[in-house]
């Protein structure tokens, strides 16, 4: 049983010993229609986790935290899904300031520490009908109590504090601040959304190194309203990307 302080989030949950991704549950899930918005899934082994552009999401067993949410924001039109998403980061960062600290977020969702450390990341897949959002599955993996990680620039709430976490209060303290920044959303507060974002962007304003098929000098602008990356360019030139489009060097 979980202890989040919500008013609908997390209130159905399904808690499974083992699954191959808890994003793939939830959307067979919607495909059945047996689901209430809300509907959390989780697992304690994530076998086949997917993350972001195609990538596979390595989590230890039992040590961290795996898990997907539905919710149906069908009053968002489609040309601003991308509130949504910033919505949904935005409560992830809140999430982890009760526990740890300021995070970063390197676009579009990954959230990075201090200095400029992995934390965790979100993949958020939706299923549009029409013009209007139907159903989203956002799925989210924290680095909680793991202290060896397999890939480089990566950590964990307990590599960063020295504490180890009980995994059911990291997963109440970010459904409470999900929740907290849908209902935001859900009234319109678009602006501020946004404003929160980008205030926790990393490189927002910087000059960096990317690589879109070639090495490059740029610096971040801003995202567009569709979740494109701006980057400005040394000759002036501003570029849109995706993120399948530009790595970070
Ligand atoms: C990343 O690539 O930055 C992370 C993507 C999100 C991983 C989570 S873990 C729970 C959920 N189920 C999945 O298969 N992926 C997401």
């Amino acid at each position: 049983k979980i202890l989040a302080n919500t008013i609908f989030l997390g209130k159905d949950l399904i808690n499974l010993t083992e699954c191959h991704s808890t994003n793939e549950i939830a959307r067979n899930l919607i495909k059945n229609g047996a689901y209430r918005e809300g509907t959390v899934v989780i697992t304690d082994k994530q076998t086949r986790g997917k993350g972001q552009r195609n990538s596979t999401w390595h989590a230890a067993t039992g040590l961290n935290l795996t898990f997907s949410i539905i919710l149906t924001p069908g009053f968002l039109p489609v040309h601003q899904h991308f509130y949504f998403n910033m919505a949904m980061a935005n409560g992830v960062l809140s999430g982890l300031a009760t526990l740890y600290g300021e995070v970063q977020i390197k676009w579009p969702n990954d959230f990075l520490s201090a200095e400029g450390k992995k934390l965790g990341g979100m993949l958020i897949e939706n299923s549009l009908s029409g013009r209007l959002f139907d159903t989203s599955v956002i799925g989210i993996g924290i680095n909680v109590n793991q202290f060896s990680f397999p890939v480089p620039n990566a950590t964990s709430l307990a590599s960063l504090t020295g504490k180890s976490y009980e995994l059911a209060m990291v997963l109440a303290a970010l459904l409470g601040a999900l929740e907290e920044q849908y209902l935001k959303l859900k009234d319109g507060a678009l602006e501020a959304i946004k404003r929160r974002y980008l205030d926790h962007l990393y490189r927002l304003g910087s000059w960096a190194e990317y690589n879109d098929g070639h090495q490059f000098t740029g610096k971040i602008l801003g995202v567009a309203p569709s979740g494109h990356l701006l980057i400005s360019k040394q000759n002036g030139e501003t570029q849109s990307y995706e993120p399948k489009q530009i790595r970070f060097i």
